[in-house]
């Protein structure tokens, strides 16, 4: 069990101004900003985070959303991190995600879905490494 996980805002959250009330739910449900950046992906760079879903049929899709708009990614902190974040985040598809969860409140489809959340240390590790060099991650 580690105490990182890594998130992002996706483009639809963003582009909706949920960004400032996203996070401030992040933080009320107890976890800690260790690294953060606003940036938009290239479709290159989109694909290369989701390279593990490249035989999916939503693999195209998935690239070209998350490279249309600005996202914040972030490492967060809490013990138990990986697990009680999807917790907080809820199902990826928002129609199956429970009441009071980011996901509900903020999501619009499985492939619009608001925030993504690591699903294992393993890939946290990972995916903070993607975005976040030592100097960045406190
Ligand atoms: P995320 O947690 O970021 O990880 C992979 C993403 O693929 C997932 O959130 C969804 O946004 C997306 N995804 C998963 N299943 C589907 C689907 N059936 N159609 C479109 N997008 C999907």
């Amino acid at each position: 069990m580690s105490n990182r996980t890594f998130t992002m805002v996706k483009p639809d959250a963003t582009g909706k101004g949920y960004t400032g009330a996203i996070l401030d739910q992040i933080i009320k449900g107890g976890f800690s900003i260790k690294a953060m950046k606003w940036l938009k992906l290239t479709p290159e760079q989109a694909g290369a985070f989701y390279e593990v879903h490249k035989a999916r049929p939503f693999y195209g899709e998935l690239v070209e959303f998350m490279s249309s708009g600005p996202i914040v990614a972030a490492i967060l902190e809490k013990e138990n991190a990986v697990e009680d974040f999807r917790k907080l985040i809820g199902a990826t598809n928002p129609a199956q995600a429970e009441e009071g969860t980011i996901r509900k409140n903020f999501a619009a489809s499985i492939g619009e879905n608001a925030v993504h959340g690591s699903d294992s240390d393993e890939n946290a590790a990972i995916e903070g490494a993607f975005f976040f060099s030592r100097l960045e991650r406190f």
